[in-house]
Order: structure tokens, then sequence, then C-alpha cells
């Protein structure tokens, strides 16, 4: 297969859906986002992501944790895959792990993550059904840099959802999605473009 060149490979890290990665893919397709995803990695072999990977044509890799003695001896296999496409950065989509700095170090300010609300607000796993719980009026995606905490790196882009009355989870879900799909390729867009500027954990886009 011909491969365009100068065009910057990524590398998707999921382990769900991969309705994001999706929207990364049609994003590449449609010349919205110069770049191309070389790689789909999942750390769950049952991750539609894999499959929807498969079916665009692009190498998709199931790695699984559980194989390897070390968190440290996992991520260097998924460094080495990425090494072999050349990844120039690394979106985690739905990746429900938490990476250690050997693989955060070598991708530090190109690793990049979303989340479905405004953090610092409701972090970790369960942010939209913590979202309601709270009895939160808004929420909304942020899309931030990754470091070695859980769901931490300076924030890139964020936009705001609101929460309507009687809003349930799947509803919220939809319209968390519909941002998402617009907010990650054009986040990812300005780290390609290198024009995220870092002053301690404040990132200002230069471009935006
Ligand atoms: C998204 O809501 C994302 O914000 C969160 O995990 C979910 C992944 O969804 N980190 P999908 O697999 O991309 O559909």
């Amino acid at each position: 297969m011909r491969r365009p060149t100068g065009v910057p490979a990524l590398a998707v890290l999921c382990s769900g859906q991969g309705t994001n990665l999706q929207a990364l893919l049609e994003a590449t397709r449609t010349g919205r986002l110069r770049a191309r995803v070389a790689v789909v990695i999942s750390d769950r072999a049952a991750s539609n992501a894999l499959a929807r990977a498969t079916r665009a044509g692009i190498e998709a890799h199931f790695v699984d944790p559980k194989a390897y003695p070390s968190r440290g001896e996992f991520e260097q296999v998924l460094l080495t895959l990425c090494a072999a496409h050349r990844v120039r950065a690394v979106c985690l989509a739905g990746f429900m792990r938490l990476l250690s700095p050997v693989f955060v170090r070598p991708y530090a300010g190109r690793l990049l993550n979303i989340h479905p609300a405004l953090l610092p607000a409701f972090p970790g796993a369960h942010a939209i059904r913590d979202a309601l719980a709270w009895g939160a009026k808004v929420t909304g995606v942020t899309v931030h840099l990754v470091d070695e905490e859980v769901d931490h790196g300076p924030i890139l882009l964020q936009e705001l959802v609101r929460i309507a009355p009687g809003e349930t989870e799947a509803s919220l879900l939809k319209k968390l999605h519909r941002v998402e799909h617009r907010l990650y390729p054009q986040a990812l867009r300005q780290v390609l473009a290198g024009r995220v500027r870092l002053t301690g954990r404040v990132a200002r886009l230069t471009g935006a």
C-alpha cells in the first residue's frame, strides 16, 4: 500500500467504542486534519475501536496488559509500536488505563486525552454519571495534554454542554459526543502545528 509522505502519523489508544477514533479518521479523510492514523492499539480484545480500525484498513493491535509482568513492560510494547510507525502524536480516546512515565515522557506535549467533563470537575471513569448525580447544570468536554496523573495535564480546549432538566446518561453522552468529535481533531491540529505554548501547566494556543 502506498503511504502519503510528510503527513504526521498518529497512534490512537482506545479501550471501548471508538467513536472518537472514528471522528479522527473522518477528519483525516476529509482533510480537516492533516494527519493519518497509522496504528490503533487497544488494551481490550473486544474493543469496537479495533473493528473500526480494521474496517478502515488501519493496523490494529490488541496488547494484553495481563501478558506482561509490569506496567512498564506493557508500555514498552506500545512505545515499540509507535516507534515502528514513526508516530508524531498519540491520542487517548477512551483508553481506560493510567500511563506511567515510561510512555508519557517520550511523548510529552504530543500525548492528548479527551474527557467528558470540564476538568478539573468530575475526573475519572464516571464523569457523566458523576455530573448528573451532583446536580450540575453544565458540564462539557476537555481536551488536554497527558501527564502522569489521571485527567490532569494542561488544558488545550474546553467546551461547555448544558444539562437539561430530566437529562439521562444516554442523552448527555450523545450531546457530549457531538462536541468531542469536533473538538478532538481541532485540538490535535493545534498540537501538530506546534501552536501550543506552555507556561507551567497553562497552555496557550497561539493560532486558535
Ligand atoms: C469519551 O467520552 C471520552 O471523553 C472518554 O471516553 C469516551 C470514549 O468514547 N475519555 P469512544 O470510545 O471514543 O466512543
